[in-house]
């Protein structure tokens, strides 16, 4: 009889074992096929992004709200780690949250000056020796000589320069800002844009032309810039097409 049992049993654990192989391999066909993939991370992405005070009103680095997908946050995290820039330029600091993550990220490494530009600031934002907040807007000509007389201190001419676009994020402010601060990037470096996800990029179709209609345009005026797609490997980006990488070897422009 017990013979029999532990007969049942192993024809059992090999039928299941099978079965679950079966399926995984079904599951990796239908998982490789592009279209599925894209599907499944624009769902995903919409359901994030309209459960808002659930998942990204409710996200706080040190307990600093933060309005940041953390996939990309982690993404940034490995580009200061990798490049190790001498300056973070970061436009749009509203409650500090992302400027005191990158103030952190600099400490950790060992390296790097945070500047952050809002034109409305924000009261009882978080203080670090690595940061500096600017007031005003990002595309006023005196914010930007700052920026760039702090740049020149950080290093003198030679200073890696990393740039963040997450301000007003209306096409327009977001190509005077590409405009602008394009030329403070070094080589190997990025500018990042944030939040082309909006205007159906996938999230708020009627938002209207926002920074993915910038990206488009800047990139077809610049040779300097290529979007790298390889900063989207977790899927789900806030900055689709936004990891503008300056190409080496491309000529560092002196800022007008
Ligand atoms: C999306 S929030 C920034 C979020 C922040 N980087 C974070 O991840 O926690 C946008 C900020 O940009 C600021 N802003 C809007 N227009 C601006 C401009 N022309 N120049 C600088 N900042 C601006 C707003 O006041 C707001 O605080």
């Amino acid at each position: 009889m017990r013979k029999q049992g532990g007969l049942r049993s192993r024809i059992f654990a090999r039928q299941s074992a099978l079965y679950h192989r079966g399926r995984h391999a079904l599951y990796q066909r239908i998982i490789n096929q592009d279209l599925i993939r894209k599907s499944i991370v624009k769902e995903f992405q919409r359901l994030y992004y309209n459960t808002r005070s659930r998942t990204w009103r409710n996200t706080q680095w040190l307990g600093v709200p933060i309005i940041k997908c953390p996939l990309d946050l982690w993404v940034y995290q490995e580009i200061l780690f990798e490049l190790r820039p001498d300056v973070v330029v970061e436009c749009g600091t509203s409650k500090g949250g992302s400027a005191l993550f990158l103030s952190s990220m600099c400490e950790l490494v060992g390296h790097g000056q945070v500047i952050t530009i809002d034109v409305y600031p924000k009261p009882n934002r978080p203080q670090h020796k690595r940061l500096t907040y600017l007031s005003g807007s990002s595309t006023n000509p005196q914010i930007l000589k700052e920026v760039t007389r702090r740049i020149r201190d950080a290093d003198g001419e030679s200073a890696s320069v990393l740039v963040i676009l997450d301000s007003d994020h209306s096409r327009e402010h977001v190509l005077d800002e590409l405009r602008l601060y394009a030329p403070l990037v070094t080589p190997g470096s990025y500018l990042i844009v944030e939040d082309t996800q909006l205007n159906g990029h996938p999230v708020w179709p009627d938002f209207g032309p926002g920074p993915m209609e910038a990206v488009d345009i800047f990139l077809s005026e610049s040779d300097d810039f290529v979007s790298d797609t390889s900063r989207e490997k977790f899927y789900l980006t806030w900055n689709p097409r936004g990891y503008l990488k300056r190409v080496e070897g491309s000529v560092v422009r002196q800022h007008p």
